[in-house]
């Protein structure tokens, strides 16, 4: 479905040297169709940056990715969107004079009244009101993160990539998150990708992505997942104590 082969990025180093910092750092992997994958590990390990890779936010500095066989490695955004590919932003963006009307009927190709109820139903947002809140600063962080989700789930993707869909949402909405996002994938055979590093999507995951500086330092089930999440515990994972913040959330 997707298949990464020596994926890298590297970006200008912020010292003033004029070198460069490698980001990503050599990945191979292949995401089969319709599954649902957890992509975790330490903040600054180069998550994000995969994702973006393969939305084409960010354009790869070496390695191929191709998608249903067709090599995508250089399409920009909306070529990749039109095939299917959707992207929901760990910070999503606020738009001064939009409505969560304006932006659904977007991602919807719709403005029809009943399409949109059902999609926001499907969401667990249950009240008509909330489509004309304005999309603005004055969104707490949590509704912003539920119209992030909606809009992605309204173009009904091939691929639906889901960088921390949990950020700022109240613990008791996590637990429908997920099952919502499984439902997805089975009744529209979505391939789900999600970074997060919050146990409840990491243990409804079909395979584990652990990222470590750059590299996919695992792939496998949760179960041989825990071990290693368990060692970042002790900082073995990182050489540091930068993974600490992660592991909290992992026991
Ligand atoms: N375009 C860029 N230019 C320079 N540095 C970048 C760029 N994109 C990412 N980085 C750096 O690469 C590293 C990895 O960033 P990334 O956002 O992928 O991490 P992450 O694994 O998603 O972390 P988190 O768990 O905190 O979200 C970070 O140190 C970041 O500052
Ligand atoms: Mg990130």
């Amino acid at each position: 479905m997707i298949e990464i082969k020596d994926l890298r990025f590297s970006a200008p180093a912020d010292d003033e040297g004029g070198g460069v910092q490698d980001i990503v750092k050599g990945m191979d992997y292949t995401f089969e169709e319709g599954k649902f994958y957890g992509i975790t590990g330490p903040n600054g390990s180069g998550k994000t940056t995969l994702a973006k890779l393969i939305m084409g936010i960010n354009q790869p500095t070496g390695g191929t990715i191709r998608f249903q066989g067709e090599d995508i490695s250089r399409l920009p955004i909306t070529d990749r969107a039109n095939m299917g590919i959707a992207y929901s932003f760990q910070n999503a963006a606020r738009f001064k004079g939009l409505t969560f009307r304006d932006l659904l009927a977007i991602a919807a190709g719709t403005d029809d009244e009943d399409k949109l109820m059902e999609i926001i139903a499907r969401v667990g947002i249950c009240s008509m009101d909330f489509l004309d809140k304005p999309v603005d600063a004055k969104l707490s962080g949590g509704e912003i993160k539920k119209i992030e989700l909606a809009t992605t789930i309204a173009r009904n993707p091939k691929v639906a990539i889901y960088d921390e869909p949990d950020t700022g949402i109240d613990l008791w909405t996590i637990g429908p998150m997920v099952d919502l996002l499984k439902k997805e994938q089975r009744d529209y055979k979505t391939t789900t990708l999600v970074v997060s590093h919050n146990r409840s999507f990491l243990e409804a995951a079909d395979a584990i992505l652990l990222i470590k500086d750059g590299r996919i330092g695992y792939s496998g089930d949760f179960e041989g997942a825990v071990p290693i999440l368990t060692d970042l515990s002790v900082c073995g994972f990182t050489d540091s104590c930068e993974g600490v913040a992660d592991v909290r959330c992992y026991r």
